[in-house]
């Protein structure tokens, strides 16, 4: 196991230390299978995540982007290497640790939605703060709030089945945001969508995840969505292998 590289900083004099890191990975390794059947989808990746800013992640099929993304949220064991999450190690931390920090600090979003289909919008996006120990109605009032940011006023009853595919991506944004985590990550937020409620949806997320102290990672295909990014990171191979700061970003 690699150990932890909290001394590894931004240079001095480097604009970006001002912004902070958010997200810091060192040596990060994941291989799945074994023998023949084995793919090493991590090959000690190194990365640094800022603060304040919508960093999209781009590679080619089976780079590993959903790969390094579940194991920046906790959801999925690395075999080796650090993630340092607004300065705690998420890699250092036990089972019961870990699940409580993702609870109380990461939000996540799925390409496909993965909303429960016998509850509400309001129900789904609340479902954060019940897990949390909420009361369902104190839950679910704040979920209303936050649906309703999210444009889904006259939508808060309905059911998944009920809604279009923007609507649901908006109910699975606003889950996500209900807990007003410091970290969201979103696995390819637009792919089900088509163009133009892709674009509204990624103009959303910006205005209301985007904040100076929280960070915000896409990984996306859509190279429509690439302007509303501040940065963006190539992967490939298991590596991310170039960052480039969007020539239109908002410092
Ligand atoms: N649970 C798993 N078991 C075995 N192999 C896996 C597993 N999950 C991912 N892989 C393999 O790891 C590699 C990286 O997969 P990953 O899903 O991270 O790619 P990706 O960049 O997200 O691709 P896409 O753009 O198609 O979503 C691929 O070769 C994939 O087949
Ligand atoms: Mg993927």
């Amino acid at each position: 196991m690699v150990a932890a590289t909290s001394q590894a900083r931004p240079l001095a004099g480097d604009p970006e230390a001002a912004r902070g890191v958010a997200v810091r990975i060192r040596g990060l390794t994941k291989q799945f299978g074994s023998g023949e059947q084995r793919v090493q989808a991590l090959r000690g990746l190194d990365w640094d995540v800022y603060h304040g800013q919508m960093t999209l992640l781009v590679g080619p099929s089976g780079c590993g982007k959903t790969t390094l993304l579940s194991v920046i949220a906790g959801i999925l064991d690395c075999d080796s290497g650090s993630v340092d999450i607004f300065g705690q190690s998420l890699t250092g931390m036990g089972d019961r640790s870990r699940t409580s920090f993702r609870a109380r600090n990461i939000g996540f979003v799925f390409q496909q939605y993965n909303l429960l289909p016998a509850l509400t919008a309001a129900e789904n996006a609340a479902v954060p703060l019940v897990i949390a120990g909420w009361s369902r109605e104190r839950a679910v009032r704040r979920a209303v709030d936050v649906l309703n940011s999210l444009g889904m006023s006259t939508k808060q009853g309905s059911l998944p089945s009920q809604l279009s595919g923007g609507q649901m991506q908006r109910v699975a944004i606003a889950r996500a945001l209900v807990h007003q985590p410091r970290l969201l990550v979103c696995d390819e937020p637009t792919a089900a969508l088509d163009h133009e409620t892709g674009l509204s949806v990624m103009g959303l997320l910006r205005e209301t995840a985007v904040r100076p102290d929280r960070a915000v990672l896409v990984v996306t295909h859509d190279n429509r969505v690439f302007p509303f990014g501040d940065r963006i990171a190539h992967m490939d191979d298991g590596r991310i292998v170039q960052v480039q700061e969007w020539p239109g970003a908002a410092a």
